[in-house]
């Protein structure tokens, strides 16, 4: 039986900041983002956006196709949670209006967990084919102002619904994985932004990957060769040309440079513009490959490559499904990009400065556009509301 991604649709926020605004202000060369980590615009959530309004913004056009009773399950993969006891899916489940018979839960490990999530989910249906399942990731990056990590931020949130004989990608059974605990990016309950040593977890993702893909080859017997597309998580898109180099130099077999772009370029084109999603990254690639490849996909064999810092990592594969493009939500995606509104950095700092970590009784002015937003938090209860 096949099982995998029947649907995908991500969003994300209506702003975003330019990195040439952003290496104006800081008194740096454009260049370092657009070509030294291939950043050209970061997604900026105000604050009555969150990762509740987001994934249901991701989430709702899905269950516009389907019949939204037949969900079962509610996976929720984030790193950016606004409560430590009530699952954010539990929050997604009311504003959706979901069916009560259904299981909700939250899953953490920084951007890896909607790997953990999405394979969850697969098993579930394997156990039991009648479970449809909604798989959410959807994160805020957000670092320290001054930081290095500051102009690798971002937001976003991908929905993707789990069933058998899926119409976009069935997962493979069998993948590779790898875990360390090691300190290169994390966060402590009382800070609202991230830490992270920035070179120590490029070189802590590229071991993983190599471990990874061992485990990985070992545990399916597949090859390089047998792999037609590469989808890596990407905290900036330079990362991705870094992986895939690091990759085909331990696997030893020569790649031409068009061959290189082809495996790996079109997953990059939505990250550079939206920037760090966590969680949700990997799979804002997957939908930026299916979207921008010019050649049919059909029947290509995809290699994912998930990597979660402190870090937990994995390697598995999925086989596009024929007339997949049928079911893509590229003008959504696209129109969402495009239709962002460019911050100045005086705003940018005033979205930033009004996070909703730790705050109560407040009531938020009106800047996200989208069709869910955050209206108040109050006594310590957040409200929601749906606005179209
Ligand atoms: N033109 C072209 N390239 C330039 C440049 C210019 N004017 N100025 C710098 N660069 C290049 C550098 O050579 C470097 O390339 P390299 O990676 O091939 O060595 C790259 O741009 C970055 O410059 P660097 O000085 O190393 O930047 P930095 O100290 O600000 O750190 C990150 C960059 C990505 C490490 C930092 O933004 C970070 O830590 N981000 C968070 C990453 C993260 O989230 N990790 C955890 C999850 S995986």
């Amino acid at each position: 039986m096949k099982v995998g991604i029947d649907l995908i649709h991500f969003a994300t926020s209506n702003y975003y900041l330019d990195l040439e605004t952003y290496a104006q202000e800081k008194g740096t060369d454009p260049n370092k983002y657009l070509i030294g980590i291939g950043q050209e615009k970061m997604s900026i959530a105000p604050p009555d956006e969150d990762i509740i309004t987001l994934s249901a913004k991701a989430a709702a056009p899905i269950l516009d196709k389907i019949d939204k009773n037949t969900i079962t399950a509610v996976l929720f993969a984030t790193e950016s949670g606004v409560d430590q006891s009530k699952s954010a899916g539990a929050f997604l489940h009311g504003l959706l209006e979901l069916p009560n018979r259904c299981r909700v839960v939250e899953f953490k490990h920084a951007c890896y967990a909607g790997t953990a999530a999405l394979q969850m989910a697969t098993s579930m249906v394997r156990a039991n084919p009648n479970e449809t399942i909604l798989v959410i990731a959807a994160d805020i990056a957000k670092y320290d102002i001054d930081s290095s990590g500051e102009a690798t931020q971002g937001c976003g949130a991908v929905a993707m619904l789990v069933t058998k004989d899926p119409r976009i990608l069935a997962i493979e059974p069998g993948s590779g994985y790898y875990t360390e605990d090691v300190m290169d990016f994390w966060r402590p309950n009382h800070r609202s932004t991230a830490l992270v040593d920035g070179k120590y977890s490029t070189k802590v993702y590229l071991n993983s990957l190599k471990q990874a893909w061992e485990h990985f080859t070992e545990s399916t017997g597949r090859k390089f060769s047998d792999i037609d597309a590469f989808c890596y998580h990407i905290p900036f898109s330079r990362m991705t040309e870094k992986a895939h180099k690091t990759l085909v130099k331990k696997v030893g077999t020569p790649v031409s440079e068009a061959l290189f772009k082809s495996q790996t370029q079109p997953g990059q084109v939505y990250n550079r513009l939206v920037g760090n999603s966590y969680s949700a990254s990997l799979f804002i690639g997957f939908c930026s490959f299916l979207d921008n490849a010019v050649q049919d996909l059909s029947n290509k064999r995809f290699g994912f490559f998930s990597y979660g810092s402190g870090c937990v990592a994995e390697f598995f594969s999925g086989l596009i499904q024929p007339n997949y493009q049928q079911h893509l939500m590229t003008t959504s995606h696209q129109q969402q990009i495009a239709s962002r509104k460019a911050l100045d950095y005086q705003t940018y700092l005033e979205f930033y400065h009004t996070d909703t970590f730790g705050q109560n009784n407040i009531v938020f002015s009106k800047n996200n556009l989208g069709p869910y937003r955050l209206m108040d938090i109050q006594n310590d209860i957040r409200h929601y509301v749906k606005t179209s």
